[in-house]
């Protein structure tokens, strides 16, 4: 099961990408956690992306091409994988064509995650994501049962450099001219499925699910 998941910053993309990996024993493929990783670690690739990420911009289209098709070459997404935050536009979208050509398949579900500004906003500002494996809480929503420790793993909970107003506003912004076009892409090809990603967590999960089956 090959699946991509689009929507805005904040729409859920990582908090059901988790779910979905629960349920289908498919690896979560992050670029934005591949990408912070990088940054954390100080390799090249994390070395370019640093100023990018930290204002909301995108990435250039070579390194994520590069960055995903390792990734999904490794033994553990050989039988699907769910990928959130990439494609982000339509090159890169032809850039995933390629990549999957190469090992003979092609995506078989592309799900929309929609959420007004207003909700991204409140979602962003109080989101906390584990230092350690990544995972996403809020501080309202979604707490942890320790207060500022991963339920997973244990790790420390931390708010994303990018998470701050004017970098939100970017993201919005970026979003909305570069990536949110690739909604009629993938509707022109028969694999689109939208999911109002509006509404608690719970029935949220459930629509996402029943969308990829
Ligand atoms: P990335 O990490 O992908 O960020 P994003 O797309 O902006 O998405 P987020 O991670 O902010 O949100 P999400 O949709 O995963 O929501 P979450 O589940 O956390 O990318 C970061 C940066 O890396 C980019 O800006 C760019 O610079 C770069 N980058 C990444 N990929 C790239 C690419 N392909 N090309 C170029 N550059 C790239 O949920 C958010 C919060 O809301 C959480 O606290 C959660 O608990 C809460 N929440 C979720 N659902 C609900 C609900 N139903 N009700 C209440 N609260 C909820």
């Amino acid at each position: 099961m090959m699946v991509v998941l689009l929507g805005p910053p904040g729409a859920g993309k990582g908090t059901h990408a988790d779910a979905l990996r629960d349920r289908f024993g498919i690896p979560h493929v992050s670029t934005g956690n591949m990408l912070r990783a990088a940054i954390e670690e100080g390799t090249p690739a994390g070395r370019k992306a640093k100023l990018l990420v930290e204002r909301g911009d995108l990435v250039p289209d070579e390194l994520m091409a590069e960055m995903v098709q390792d990734r999904l070459g490794a033994q553990d997404a050989a039988g699907g994988f769910i990928l959130d935050g990439y494609p982000r536009n339509v090159d890169q979208a032809r850039d995933l064509d390629r990549i999957l050509a190469m090992r003979g398949g092609c995506l078989d579900r592309v799900l929309s995650l929609s959420v007004d500004d207003e909700e991204i906003v409140r979602r962003l500002s109080g989101r906390r994501t584990c230092e350690s494996c990544g995972a996403p809480y809020h501080v309202v929503s979604a707490p942890p049962a320790a207060e500022g420790r991963c339920d997973r793993c244990g790790g420390v909970l931390a708010q994303r450099a990018d998470d701050r107003p004017e970098v939100i506003a970017r993201r919005l912004a970026v979003y909305r001219a570069q990536t949110e076009p690739l909604v009629a892409f993938y509707r022109g090809r028969g694999v689109l499925a939208e999911v109002d990603a509006t509404g608690a967590l719970d029935d949220v999960r459930r629509r996402v699910v029943g969308a990829v089956r």
